[in-house]
């Protein structure tokens, strides 16, 4: 696991006009070494002092000013982008930004985006030491922080427009270390989390399987979110046609038995399995070598029970913490909770399942179970919900685990 102290964080530096958005620059480098993802929004004016290539080179990501590029838009909305971020940091921020900031102006693709963004904000304002302290910038400076932003900075000492005071941008070090103490540590930080996710396919003969409607999508944000909350994370993935997460190791496995291989050999080193995928409870007794034929008769296919991979780590010396999927299509409580107890897990997620609901759509919904409590998860995109579950279970994970302290 990376040591770096943005690991994997999605950062979007919007730039604002003035002449210290030649620092952002360097930012964006420092950033990367500190192992952000960065992708760069200017605004109209900052791009009068700095190329957007300058910053496309140094991000590796296309930098967008504009709200009405369509192929960019095409590309990533400004929405998915708002979604995408982490952390907003905005350096240099300017004293019109910042007003337009503080009033909840969305006239151009950064403001909008910090309206829309659900991820913290930080500003770094950078700008003559009399806008500095002219009240009405105080005043917005003030609101903001008032709305949780961070205001990092202002420094004080010469200025490029010759007078000296309060008003230069922070320094690209300092700006970094007040964005990594803002953060914190973060909730699996330390922690290998192994995930299963999708189907399990079993082949009937070489053409045909039985599967189901799993797509791995809840299986995936879920290795996603631990992956962003600081876990070592491994993926174990049944067949399905979306891409790795960031920073998570996948193994690609079709069948039932493959998954359980896969699994059984990864649970012994992680401190959390959190199974997701959906196991196929049977397969075909024989796999027909060739593909098989119309009889002209009915065919009946002898089915045998696949392994209940969950229930194995559950019965495994020391098991990690162990955190279950129910798929249900009636009394969901009800089967969570003898799922919880007869496969000894320490959380249960039960989610209503049928049709359009839990399997392959976007949204989902989770019953969450342990012993002693229970919490409803609302309706949310499968990602935002993994995050929320990914929370959930640190929690519980630090409430239920000894914390080992080395002498
Ligand atoms: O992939 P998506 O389209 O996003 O859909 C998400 C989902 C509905 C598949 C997911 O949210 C979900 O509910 N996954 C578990 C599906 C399932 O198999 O549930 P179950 O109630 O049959 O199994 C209970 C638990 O035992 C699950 O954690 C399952 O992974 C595990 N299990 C089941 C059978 C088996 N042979 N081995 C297992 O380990």
């Amino acid at each position: 696991m990376s040591n770096a102290s943005l690991d994997r964080v999605h950062v979007l530096l919007g730039v604002g006009g003035g002449i210290a958005a030649y620092k952002a620059a360097e930012l964006v480098r420092r950033l990367r070494d500190a192992g952000a993802e960065v992708r760069v929004v200017m605004t109209e004016n900052a791009t009068r002092f700095v190329g957007a290539v300058t910053f496309q080179a140094l991000s590796g990501n296309p930098v967008r000013s504009s709200l009405w590029d369509e192929s960019a838009e095409a590309a990533m909305s400004h929405i998915e982008l708002a979604r995408w971020a982490d952390e907003v940091i905005i350096a240099p921020a300017s004293a019109d930004l910042i007003a337009r900031l503080a009033h909840g102006f969305a006239g151009d693709l950064l403001s909008t985006l910090v309206l829309t963004t659900a991820a913290p904000v930080s500003v770094a304002p950078a700008m003559n030491q009399q806008m500095w302290a002219h009240p009405a910038t105080q005043a917005n400076v003030e609101r903001l922080r008032q709305r949780k932003v961070r205001v990092l900075g202002p420094a004080a000492g010469s200025q490029a427009c010759g007078e000296t005071g309060e008003g230069r941008l922070l320094e690209v070090d300092e700006l970094i270390a007040a964005l990594v103490a803002a953060r914190g540590p973060r909730s699996l930080d330390g922690l290998r989390v192994l995930v299963s996710a999708g189907p399990t396919y079993e082949d009937i003969d070489p053409v045909r399987f039985i599967g189901n409607r799993s797509s791995g999508k809840m299986g995936f944000a879920v290795a996603a979110a631990a992956a962003q909350a600081g876990a070592e994370v491994r993926l174990i993935a049944g067949p399905v046609s979306l891409s790795t997460p960031a920073g998570v190791e996948r193994i690609d496995v079709r069948s039932a038995r493959q998954m359980r291989d896969a699994v059984i050999a990864a649970a012994a080193d992680a401190d959390i399995f959190i199974s997701a995928a959906a196991v196929g409870d049977y397969r075909p007794e024989t796999t027909a070598p060739t593909k098989l034929k119309k009889s002209g008769k009915a065919l009946a296919l002898e089915l045998i029970q696949n392994p209940d991979i969950l229930a194995e780590v559950g019965q495994s010396a020391q098991p990690p913490f162990l955190v279950g999927f129910a798929a249900e299509t009636n009394d969901l409580e009800h089967y969570a909770r003898g799922k919880l107890e007869r496969k000894r897990l320490d959380m249960i997620a039960a989610n209503q399942v049928g049709e359009a609901q839990g399997f392959e759509c976007g949204e989902n919904a989770l019953l969450l179970i342990w012993s002693g409590g229970s919490e409803q998860l609302a309706l949310a995109d499968k990602r935002v919900l993994a995050q929320s579950l990914v929370e959930r279970i640190a929690e519980r994970y630090r409430a239920t685990r000894p914390v080992v302290v080395s002498a």
